[in-house]
This record gives structure tokens, C-alpha cells and sequence, in this order.
């Protein structure tokens, strides 16, 4: 399919989307945590509305520097309501394939992205020459087929998240994108590479467990309109999945898991760019 078909699957709906503001480096990029520091700049591509980014500055402080960047009109103006009190945190209204700048960073970072780019190798390049010489690229990222629910979860949501994964598989997105990035990473020359577990692991016994299992009536709530658009689902079906699904967390849900994996690498400090 095309890089039209691509983009606008990959667009954020507009409705009111709380996932995202959930997320906290602390509790959705822990991975970052080792390298923050004071004066550190940091690229933050696809911040979405810039939850985790605002930790990101708070954590770099005024000596420092942090941008986001994000296509998504809505979600930057949103982004912008978590600048309030740190000057060293801004946010632009840019997509990673043409986005131009002179500035280099110390820590690029890419969270939950590179699941919704056709071309994520041509991203990674990209990506990393606009880290320094010597910085560091961090990307997060999922193997969507490797999600665990205990027990299985009803039929009618088990339909919706097979659709979800061919609809994204036909736009060229890659399911399983967390287990490839070593390789991309290797073959494009970062030195030094890290390959760290993040599983999101939620259980009926902790608090927290209906919020975090839900994450996937919200996708049908959320993205589903845009499967049912495109012939992958009917809206019956969807309506279904999300009932069901609400059902099962009440009653006979116990754990659901989504496998991540945060694969981190330096710029060689010799490199002269390419692009
Ligand atoms: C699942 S959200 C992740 C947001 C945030 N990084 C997080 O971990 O919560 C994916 C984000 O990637 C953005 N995105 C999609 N295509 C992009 C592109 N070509 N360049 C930069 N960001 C893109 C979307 O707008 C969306 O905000």
C-alpha cells in the first residue's frame, strides 16, 4: 500500500485519547532514566502530547534542552499546555521524514513510533544523524504478536485484535517491529548496542489492572472507527469486542502482558553524515 495509505493510518484520531497522558518515563520509558542528567539535549520523536517529554525536561532542567516533535496538530497543542515552568522544553508540529534542523542532540529518543512508520529503517537513519557524534539513539518500541492474556480474552475481541494487526500489516507497519530493531541498529552502524526487556505486565490482584487491560477496548473505541472505515470489521463487531472485552476484565480477566523492547545504541563518534 502507499506512503498515503501509510500516513493516514498511522494519524492519532482526534478524539479525546488518555492513553498517552497516562504514560510517564517513570512508568512507560524507564529506559531513559539512566541517561538523564542535567544539560543532557534530547530529541523526542512522536511525542504525541508530550506526557512522557515533560518528565524528560524536568529531569534535564534548565541547562538543558528538550524537543518534541509530533505531526499531529492536535496532540501539539496539546503538548504545549506541558511547557508551563520549564523553558527548556519545547515542541514543534513536524513529521520525522522531512523534519530539517542544524541542531544535533545527545539522546534521541523514539517511544511507540516506529510500530506506525511504513519505512522505519529509513526513520532510524534519520533519526540517527540527528543525534552527536558520540550520543545516544533510544527506541521503544512493541512485538504486537507476542501480547499475552490470561485467560484468553473473548472471541469477539480476539476478532477485533487479529484486524487490527492485518490492517496494519496491509498499510506496511510491522507487527512485530521490537524484535527487528537490533538488526536495523546493527545494520546502520550504531556501536555499543543494548537490547532491554520492558515488558507492561498488568494483573487483576494489582491496582491498576482495569485502566491498564483496557488499553485495548480504547484502540477499538479510539482506532476502531478507522477499521470499520476501511472494511476490516464491521461496527457491530467492534461495538461487540468492546462489551465483551469490559466484561472479561470485570470478571474473568487476570493478567494481560505487552512485550516492548527499549534497543539503544550510540553514534560512532568518527561518523561523517550521510544525508
Ligand atoms: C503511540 S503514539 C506514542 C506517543 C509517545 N511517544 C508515547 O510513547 O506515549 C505514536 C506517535 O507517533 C506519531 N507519529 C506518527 N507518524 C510519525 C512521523 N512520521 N514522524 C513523527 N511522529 C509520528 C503519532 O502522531 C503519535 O503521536
Amino acid at each position: 500500500m502507499s506512503n498515503e495509505t501509510a500516513s493516514r493510518r498511522a494519524a492519532m484520531p482526534t478524539v479525546a485519547n488518555p492513553i498517552l497522558e497516562r504514560r510517564t518515563v517513570e512508568n512507560s520509558n524507564r529506559n531513559l532514566l539512566k541517561h538523564l542528567k542535567p544539560g543532557l539535549s534530547v530529541l523526542d520523536v512522536g511525542c504525541g502530547s508530550g506526557a512522557i517529554t515533560r518528565g524528560l525536561a524536568e529531569r534535564v532542567g534548565t541547562a538543558g534542552r528538550v524537543l518534541g516533535i509530533d505531526p499531529g496538530e492536535k496532540l501539539i497543542a496539546e503538548a504545549q499546555q506541558h511547557t508551563a515552568g520549564l523553558p527548556q522544553l519545547a515542541f514543534q508540529q513536524a513529521d520525522l521524514f522531512h523534519f530539517e534542523t542544524e541542531e544535533r542532540f545527545d539522546l534521541v529518543t523514539c517511544a511507540r513510533v516506529l510500530q506506525w512508520l511504513n519505512r522505519p529503517e529509513e526513520a532510524l537513519v534519520r533519526m540517527k544523524n540527528l543525534v552527536k557524534p558520540g550520543g545516544i539513539l533510544a527506541v521503544l518500541d512493541y512485538n504486537h504478536e507476542k501480547i499475552e492474556w490470561t485467560p484468553e480474552p473473548p472471541k469477539a475481541m480476539q476478532r477485533f485484535y487479529g484486524a487490527f494487526l492485518k490492517w496494519r500489516q496491509d498499510a506496511g507497519f510491522d507487527n512485530a517491529i521490537a524484535d527487528h530493531l537490533r538488526d536495523l541498529f546493527e545494520r546502520n552502524g550504531l556501536e555499543n548496542i543494548t537490547v532491554e526487556p520492558q515488558v507492561e505486565r498488568s494483573r487483576k490482584a494489582e491496582a491498576g489492572f482495569a485502566v491498564a487491560s483496557r488499553i485495548w477496548a480504547e484502540v477499538a473505541e479510539i482506532r476502531g472507527p478507522q477499521l470499520v472505515k476501511d472494511g476490516y470489521l464491521s461496527e457491530e463487531d467492534r461495538r461487540q469486542a468492546i462489551e465483551e472485552y469490559d466484561q472479561w476484565i470485570a470478571a474473568t480477566g487476570e493478567s494481560m502482558q505487552l512485550y516492548l523492547l527499549a534497543v539503544e545504541g550510540r553514534r560512532s563518534q568518527q561518523e561523517e553524515e550521510k544525508m
